[in-house]
């Protein structure tokens, strides 16, 4: 099992999370950025810092052979925490069971308000007045693992979805990296 302060962060877009804690990283060390979408803005960025990088199609190959050709890769950088910035798939039962208690995700809402996805509008449309986000640890259900923090976000009535998800991102790059330093020093 890996040092817990070695980081693989697994994203599937831009990766401005995955920025944050690179650029922000504090008790630990980021040494695989992995993706399952080969194009992903993310991985552009990691390659021109040097970091190690790896990105497979999860289109094709099965769910679990997916999983296990990424649990292989992280082992083999001797990652001991995954941090999920952005990963938009759901990992398979036998990773979660893998990884137990070692895999975290930043997710954009007040956990346990608003699993899945869109949680602004949903936020702005139930006539909340804090939105926010969260970091939790994952498990086999959704959003659903210990919360390990949070950051609270008022909501103005003129607030749309756009632009209190830009609030709550500025808010999650300041969340991730600190909780992240505090969770594989605990
Ligand atoms: C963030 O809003 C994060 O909370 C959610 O997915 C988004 C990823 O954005 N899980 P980025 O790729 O980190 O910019």
């Amino acid at each position: 099992m890996g040092d817990a302060r070695r980081v693989g962060i697994l994203i599937s877009g831009r990766g401005s999370n995955m920025r944050a804690l690179v650029e922000k990283a504090e008790g630990y060390e980021v040494v695989l950025i992995a993706s399952n979408k080969p194009e992903a803005g993310g991985l552009e960025w990691a390659r021109s810092r040097k970091l190690a990088t790896w990105g497979t199609d999860s289109k094709g190959l099965g769910k679990e052979k997916f999983d296990r050709e990424l649990s292989a890769t992280l082992d083999d950088h001797g990652v001991g925490t995954v941090a999920l910035a952005g990963f938009m798939r759901i990992l398979s039962p036998w990773f979660v069971e893998q990884w137990r208690g070692r895999i975290v995700n930043i997710h954009p809402s007040l956990l346990p308000k608003y699993r899945g996805l869109d949680t602004h509008a949903r936020a702005i449309a139930a006539g909340d007045t804090a939105g926010g986000c969260s970091v939790h640890l994952v498990t086999e259900e959704l959003d659903a693992g210990e919360v390990l923090g949070q950051i609270e976000v008022p909501i103005a009535p003129e607030d749309t979805a756009q632009s209190l998800e830009q609030r709550v991102l500025a808010a999650e790059h300041l969340l991730y990296p600190r909780v992240l330093g505090e969770f594989v020093n605990r």
